[in-house]
């Protein structure tokens, strides 16, 4: 379970463009269940995640991932415990893989590869 608690991030703090983007905002994601983060343009999808990815930090919050508090991991160290596919081919989606493909890449991306199938039934 991904857990998201009492989390605040604004951008532009104290200026004329002050950006409240988080206030208190508190989620959680079950195994084995898909969500889709819906919204208009500049409501904070992409802040989400960002700070669950660890490329951007939270103001407050925690973020708990099957129990383990990552909040204070770096992006490269939360990397072990969450897999991420851009929406970007510049920013490592390979074209050229179906998006099945690209998914079970990130999802694997802490297991030995050889020459064994990338994916499997459960995919
Ligand atoms: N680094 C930043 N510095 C200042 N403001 C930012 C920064 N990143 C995002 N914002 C602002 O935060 C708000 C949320 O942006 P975000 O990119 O998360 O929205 P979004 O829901 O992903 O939008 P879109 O549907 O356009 O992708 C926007 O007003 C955006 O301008
Ligand atoms: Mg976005």
């Amino acid at each position: 379970m991904l857990q998201i608690k009492k989390l605040y991030k604004s951008f532009n703090i104290g200026t004329d463009f002050e950006n409240n983007i988080f206030r208190n905002f508190e989620i959680e994601f079950e195994d084995n269940t898909s969500t889709a983060i819906i919204g208009s343009n500049g409501c904070g999808k992409s802040t989400l995640m960002n700070i669950i990815a660890g490329s951007l930090i939270p103001d407050e919050g925690s973020i708990k991932i099957e129990g383990t508090d990552v909040s204070k991991f770096k992006e490269e160290t939360r990397a072990k415990y969450i897999g991420r596919v851009h929406q970007n081919p510049s920013m490592g989606v390979s074209p050229s893989l179906t998006i099945l493909e690209n998914m079970a890449l990130a999802d694997k991306k802490n297991e030995n590869f050889s020459l064994r199938k990338l994916i499997r039934k459960k995919e």
